[in-house]
């Protein structure tokens, strides 16, 4: 069966059984803690919470979802960062009897064989889940069959997306080798301090990746064969095959996230555009691809989705636009990179590292062209250099009588505050910050009006009277990222980085110095707005 068709006998099928059909949300979730939609539950956290859910208490939807932390992972034979999630939603309109009999009964319709199920084994907070296995074992699965695995907490238990949130035991069902579908029941409430709390409403929120659901169905080796990805794939002719995939999930990515207005930058999720297109664009080249290419492949994704998602083929010139622009830019950069690498009389592992600061040309590139003496010096200089960016952090931020740290606490509520009053898009492209005031940069397009200013104003200084602590905790970079950070992607973070947080209000990933509580800051005034370049503003802030 043809995707577009899969996901509509999905939507047939529940809507059949009284689910509401529910439009997938934008990939740009409402929760400050994440930084895109991993999952088609987002949207609907508060009805599992019991707040009245305006779709009734069953739903169905075919969710855009994204996710950052399998970037490095794509080229394997399942991982993608762009992918579809089909799902059917519960807020106590059924228990686990009805769930699973809905997922076996969708999967008979459409032909595809179930060949094992797992269900949770519990821990020593959580009850072993019997009772799914007693209603697998009913549709003829069982441990003694070989076909039911009892699995623990890492493979049979999810959630919360973000910091808190709805989160219980899952049953999993296999076909070919791979899991397609994730059924789960919210019966928990994870709490920010990672305790739970029993949920008044059983809730069940299932997720089945459509593009495994298409390669099942139509039994070919991977899901980068099926109809998805096909017409992607097919274009590319050079190269490996972990290359191919990787330009064509990443070219997929680019296309969805572009649709959502975002725009390639040094931050957030300008960044995550930027990191797709860069590295297509790299393995376009180390796959012998000349010229600018991602045009027509990017058209190939648009003709693709057309049909379920309108908003991508509404936007067709501005998301073909952001790409021909940053491919242009890119490859104007790789040339200048190239000429470097030929003329250089000595390529050594310390001037491949000063061509990859410069250029962007990661090792393995620079390698495809010509041979890099002494390589291990490129590991070295990038393990100094990380070194040296986070004494320098430190040195620039930690003395000297010059740099107020109580000015760099306002200055990260500030940043919250204006996310909060204009909108996510905001990101910060730049700050300087002395004893006196602090100035900082950020991305949006029109010019702040007197009535924006005061409320940012207002939400500052709410926040310095609620007397919140400033929380700092050690984690890596990726463990700041996953937990929803903001991050300044123009530095270069060492492995290891400080998080500070405020409460719920504000995260991000910096040096600091920051003051313990935001009481100690008095009060907070912005003096002046002004433009900073084009799509940036600038504001002026004190401490009165
Ligand atoms: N929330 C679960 C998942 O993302 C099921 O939808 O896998």
């Amino acid at each position: 069966m043809n995707s577009d068709k899969l996901r509509q006998e999905f939507f047939n099928f529940f809507e059949k059984k009284k689910h509401k059909i529910v439009p997938s949300s934008s990939l740009l979730p409402s929760d400050p803690s994440v930084l895109f939609t991993t999952a088609g539950m987002q949207q609907f956290k508060p009805y599992f919470l019991g707040e009245k859910s305006p779709h009734g208490n069953k739903a169905v939807s075919s969710q855009k979802c994204f996710r950052t932390s399998d970037i490095e992972e794509v080229g394997d034979e399942r991982h993608l960062t762009f992918f579809e999630m089909l799902g059917n939603f519960s807020f106590g309109g059924y228990g686990k009897e009805e769930a699973i009999k809905l997922a076996k009964d969708f999967l008979d319709s459409i032909k595809v064989k179930i060949d094992y199920v797992t269900v949770f084994c519990g821990n020593k907070d959580i009850k072993k889940d019997e009772e799914s296995a007693n209603i697998w074992e009913k549709f003829g699965f069982s441990e003694e069959k070989g076909n039911l695995k009892f699995c623990g907490i890492d493979d049979n238990f999810w959630g919360p997306t973000g910091d808190e949130g709805p989160c219980g035991p899952t049953t999993e069902i296999y076909s070919q080798g791979v899991e397609i579908w994730n059924v789960v029941f919210n019966q928990y409430y994870c709490e920010k301090n990672k305790t739970l709390r029993p949920l008044p409403l059983f809730g069940v929120d299932t997720g089945m990746g459509l593009e495994r659901l298409a390669k099942v169905s139509q039994d070919v080796p991977t899901i980068f064969e099926t109809d998805l990805f096909l017409p992607i794939i097919s274009q590319i002719t050079g190269g490996d095959e972990k290359a191919r995939r990787i330009i064509a999930d990443h070219v997929r990515g680019a296309v969805f996230l572009a649709a959502e207005g975002i725009l390639p930058s040094n931050v957030e999720r300008g960044y995550i555009l930027r990191r797709l297109l860069r590295r297509a664009i790299r393995y376009g080249k180390l796959s012998a691809l000349g010229g600018q290419f991602l045009i027509p492949l990017a058209e190939s994704v648009i003709e693709i989705y057309k049909g379920a998602y309108p908003e991508i083929s509404a936007k067709k010139d501005d998301i073909l636009t952001v790409i021909k622009n940053e491919e242009e830019k890119f490859e104007k950069t790789l040339d200048r990179g190239l000429k470097e690498i030929q003329k250089v009389p000595n390529l050594t592992g310390e001037v491949a590292f000063r061509i990859y600061e410069t250029y962007g040309f990661p090792l393995e590139l620079t390698e495809e062209i010509r041979k890099v003496e002494n390589r291990e010096a490129f590991f070295l200089m990038q393990k100094k250099h990380q070194e040296i960016s986070r004494t320098g952090a430190q040195s620039k931020f930690g003395g000297g009588g010059e740099f107020s740290p109580k000015l760099h606490t306002a200055t990260h509520l500030l940043h919250a505050a204006l996310r909060d009053i204009l909108g996510k898009h905001v990101q910060q492209m730049g700050s300087d910050i002395t004893s006196e005031r602090t100035r900082f940069d950020f991305s949006h397009q029109q010019k702040m009006t007197e009535d924006e200013i005061k409320k940012v104003e207002e939400l500052v200084n709410q926040k310095i009277k609620d007397d919140l602590e400033v929380d700092k905790r050690e984690m890596t970079h990726g463990e700041a990222l996953k937990s929803g950070a903001l991050a300044f992607f123009k530095e270069k973070y060492p492995e290891r980085v400080t998080v500070y947080s405020i409460n719920g209000f504000s995260k991000e990933i910096c040096a600091g110095p920051h003051v313990k509580r935001t009481g100690e800051l008095g009060h907070f005034k912005i003096v002046k707005e002004e433009s900073s370049g084009a799509g940036i503003r600038r504001l002026r802030a004190v401490l009165e």
